[in-house]
């Protein structure tokens, strides 16, 4: 009787009630946490807009390929803006982010006078007080690194921690040809992800052709540098495998995980690799889809854009903050 139809057909539309009254939960807390306006100030959210221009402005310091001096004045506006409140706010003034968004503009600074490239503009969209070179040394916490072919050699014998330490997402690649062989195995290592259930989900989209990943990349819009990928891995994950409505975000999950695997096992590989974001508006989702034939079932988690490493490659600091930061003990 468990199994009868009738039964069957209550017990789904009582989980979509369930599904519908989650998902309006799931929005009603991120439209009211998340940074959505430049007045959203609490401090994680002060925070994390000062860090996400800190990135874009690290990104385009990193940047060799196509590089614009007096690039960026966007994200320095952004950024003053983010600075502002955090200072109006009156938060750590010795804390993560204020020293990263203080940092990056004295990098922008000495990179523009290594190349005697004029920044007069920067006053009319920067605070002076920001201008001004911290005090300290140790403000040197963004800016950019230097990541060697030949460090990675190594790699299949480092330790995990040496391996994990070692990586850094890396977006100009040398334009070589990589051995799929060495693709194939991070993805075979990455099997031994865990799902929830084992039910493991995912689905990887491996494309070599670079005109399909270029437009692929062209709706991504967060790649844009001229030397396209080896191999694309588009990594989803079947909604096909989910059981109950409490499920709904574990495709996310589950797939974000088993991503992580791959980055690892590329890097392990001596590959260079970029996960790329597949926040997407509608008419992306729906070009890419269909650019690669996805399975409506599938939500797509996010991208890996693989290839070879540059004997040199210059990459963002991208510094991270302790765990006494984020552990919160209970
Ligand atoms: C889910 C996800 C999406 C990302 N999307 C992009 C992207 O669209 N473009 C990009 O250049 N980097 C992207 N990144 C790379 C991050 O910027 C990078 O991992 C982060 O700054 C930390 O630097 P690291 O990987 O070098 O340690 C993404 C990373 C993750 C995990």
């Amino acid at each position: 009787m468990k199994y009868s139809r009738p039964k069957q057909a209550v017990k789904k539309m009582l989980q979509k009630g369930r599904l519908r009254y989650l998902a309006h939960t799931d929005i009603a807390r991120f439209s009211r946490y998340a940074a959505l306006s430049s007045f959203d100030d609490d401090y994680e959210q002060a925070v994390a807009r000062i860090m996400y221009n800190v990135h874009a402005l690290e990104k385009g310091l990193a940047r060799t390929a196509d590089r614009r001096l007096g690039f960026g004045s966007k994200a320095l506006s952004n950024l003053n803006g983010a600075l502002r409140v955090y200072r109006r706010k009156g938060y750590d003034p010795a804390g993560f982010a204020w020293v990263e968004g203080l940092s990056v503009i004295q990098r922008y600074l000495e990179l523009h006078a290594d190349h005697g490239h004029d920044v007069s503009f920067l006053a009319g969209i920067i605070d002076p007080e920001f201008l001004a070179p911290p005090a300290a040394d140790d403000f040197r916490a963004a800016g950019t690194k230097v990541i060697s072919r030949g460090d990675k050699l190594a790699n299949a014998s480092k330790n995990f921690y040496e391996l994990a330490q070692g990586r850094s997402a890396v977006r100009e690649f040398s334009g070589e040809p990589i051995d799929p062989d060495k693709v194939l195995r991070a993805l075979d290592n990455a099997t031994k992800t865990p799902s929830v259930c084992n039910r493991q989900g995912w689905r990887v989209y491996w494309t070599e052709d670079k005109a399909l990943a270029g437009q692929v990349l062209a709706h991504q819009r967060g790649f844009g540098y001229p030397e396209l990928p080896e191999v694309l891995l588009t990594i989803t994950v079947s909604n096909n495998t989910f059981l109950s409505p409490v499920e709904r975000n574990q495709g996310f999950v589950d797939g974000g995980l088993f991503a992580m695997s791959v980055m690892y096992g590329l890097e392990h590989e001596g590959l260079a690799a970029v996960p790329l974001n597949a926040c997407l508006y509608d008419r992306a989702q729906r070009a890419i889809r269909s650019l690669l034939d996805i399975d409506p079932s599938e939500v797509i988690v996010m991208f890996l854009a693989v290839g070879a490493f540059a004997d040199e490659t210059v990459v963002p600091v991208s510094d991270r903050r302790s765990p006494e930061t984020f552990v919160r003990r209970r």
